[in-house]
C-alpha cells in the first residue's frame, strides 16, 4: 500500500484547531478507503518565531519539499504585530519555496443555503465561481524599503508569471462554464497593463474557445456582490486576489467556509483555508473547520488523485451543512470539533 507523506503546519491562533480537523478527516478517509497517510507536524509562523526565532525554519522547508502535500492552518496574531520578524513571512516563504504560483479559491452558494448569506437570497443563490489568485509575484515579493518618512513596495510581474497563472484559469474554465474574467487595474498600473496584454495574447493563441472578459478591480468588487452569478473563473494578481476572495466569502455567509489549493508546476500542493488565525476566537473551539476540510478535499483531488475520496468528503460536508450542524459564524451552536466529528461520522456512514 502506497503511503502518502503529509506535512501539517498548524501555525497560530485557530490554525491548530482547523489543521487538526483536516488531519482527522484524512485519517478517516485512510481507514475507510484503505490508504495510509504519514503525518509530520512542523513549525511555521509565530510559534516558529517563538521557538526557533525563524518563521520558516529549514527543517520545515525540508519536510515540505519531501512531502506529497502540505496542510496549513493559519499564521499570525497580535503578539507578533509590528515586530521585525513576522509570522506572515513564513507563509510567503513556503509558497515561494514550493513554487506555488496559483492559488485556487472556489466559492459556491447552494440554493438551499442561500438564506445564510447576509446578501439577498436571489442574488447569491446558485453562484459558483473559482478565483485563481497569482501567489508568488507582485507586491508581496517585490523589493521593500523604508526611511523615517517614506516607504516603498515594488510591484513586478513578468510575462511568464502572468501566462502560467492565466493558463491555469483557462484550463479550469474549460472544465467549468468556459468563461474567464481577468481582473486588473489597467487604467492606472503598468503591471496591470502587461497583465491584460499577456492574457489577451494567450487567449488569442491558445484559448479562443473560452469566453474572456476584463474587469477593473474596483468595479469588480461591486459586481461580485451585486451579480455574482455572472462569474465563472476569475483570474487576478496576488493582492487583488487576496482581497476579492475574502469579499467573495461573504456570499455563502462565512469566511470559515472557503478552502484553497496552492499549486505549482508539479503535483505537490499546499492546502489551507482562506481565512487567517482569527485571534478573537482562538482556543475556544469556535472555529469553523469547513474551509480546511474543503482544502483537504482539494488535496485528495489535486495532489493524491483520489477523486472518489474527495467526492466522499465533499458529500459529507454537504450533508452536515444540510443537517444544520454549524458553528457560530453560520448562526449555529455547534463547536468546531462537533462539526468535524459529524463530518467524519458521515464519511464512515456513506
Ligand atoms: P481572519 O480571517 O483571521 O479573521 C477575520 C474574521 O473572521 C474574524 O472575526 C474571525 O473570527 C472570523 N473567522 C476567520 N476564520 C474563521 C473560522 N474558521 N470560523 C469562524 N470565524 C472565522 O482575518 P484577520 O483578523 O484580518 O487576521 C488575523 C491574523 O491572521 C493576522 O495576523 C493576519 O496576518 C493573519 N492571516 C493569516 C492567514 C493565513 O495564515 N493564511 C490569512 C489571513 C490572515
Ligand atoms: C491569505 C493571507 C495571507 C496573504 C497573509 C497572511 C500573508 O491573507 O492567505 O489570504 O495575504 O496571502
Ligand atoms: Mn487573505
Amino acid at each position: 500500500m502506497a503511503e502518502f507523506k503529509i506535512v501539517v503546519l498548524p501555525g497560530d491562533g485557530i490554525g491548530p484547531e482547523v489543521a487538526a480537523a483536516g488531519v482527522e478527516a484524512l485519517k478517516t478517509i485512510g481507514e475507510v478507503y484503505g490508504h495510509s497517510f504519514a503525518f509530520e507536524e512542523k513549525l511555521i509562523g509565530g510559534i516558529a518565531i517563538d521557538e526557533r526565532d525563524d518563521p520558516y525554519p529549514a527543517d520545515t522547508d525540508a519536510a515540505c519539499q519531501a512531502a506529497d502535500a502540505v496542510i496549513l492552518g493559519a499564521v499570525g496574531g497580535p503578539k507578533w504585530d509590528l515586530k521585525p520578524k513576522r509570522p506572515e513571512q513564513g507563509l510567503l516563504a513556503v509558497r515561494k519555496s514550493l513554487g506555488l504560483f496559483a492559488n485556487l479559491r472556489p466559492m459556491d452558494v447552494a440554493a438551499s443555503q442561500a438564506f445564510r448569506s447576509p446578501l439577498k437570497e436571489d442574488i447569491v443563490s446558485g453562484a459558483d465561481m473559482l478565483i485563481v489568485r497569482e501567489l508568488t509575484g507582485g507586491l508581496y515579493f517585490g523589493k521593500q524599503s523604508r526611511t523615517e518618512t517614506s516607504a516603498t513596495d515594488e510591484c513586478v510581474y513578468t510575462v511568464e508569471e502572468i501566462e502560467r497563472v492565466a493558463r491555469i484559469a483557462f484550463e479550469a474554465a474549460r472544465k467549468r462554464r468556459n468563461k474567464v474574467t481577468s481582473v486588473d487595474k489597467a487604467n492606472v498600473i503598468e503591471t496591470s497593463r502587461l497583465w491584460r496584454e499577456t492574457v489577451n495574447k494567450l487567449h488569442a493563441a491558445e484559448y479562443s474557445d473560452v469566453e474572456l472578459e476584463h474587469a477593473l478591480v474596483d468595479s469588480m468588487a461591486m459586481h461580485l456582490v451585486t451579480r455574482p452569478k455572472s462569474f465563472d473563473v476569475i483570474v487576478t494578481e496576488n493582492m487583488f486576489g487576496d482581497i476579492l476572495s475574502d469579499l467573495a466569502s461573504v456570499l455563502p455567509g462565512s469566511i470559515g467556509l472557503l478552502g484553497s489549493a496552492s499549486l505549482g508546476a508539479t503535483g505537490k500542493g499546499l492546502y489551507e483555508p482562506i481565512h487567517g488565525s482569527a485571534p478573537d476566537i482562538a482556543g475556544k473551539d469556535l472555529a469553523n473547520p469547513i474551509g480546511t476540510l474543503k482544502s483537504v478535499s482539494m488535496l485528495l483531488r489535486f495532489s493524491l488523485n483520489l477523486n472518489a475520496e474527495a467526492d466522499a468528503l465533499d458529500a459529507a460536508i454537504e450533508a452536515v451543512i444540510q443537517k444544520g450542524i454549524l458553528t457560530r459564524d453560520l448562526g449555529g451552536t455547534a463547536a468546531g470539533s462537533e462539526v468535524t466529528k459529524a463530518i467524519v461520522a458521515e464519511i464512515r456512514a456513506a
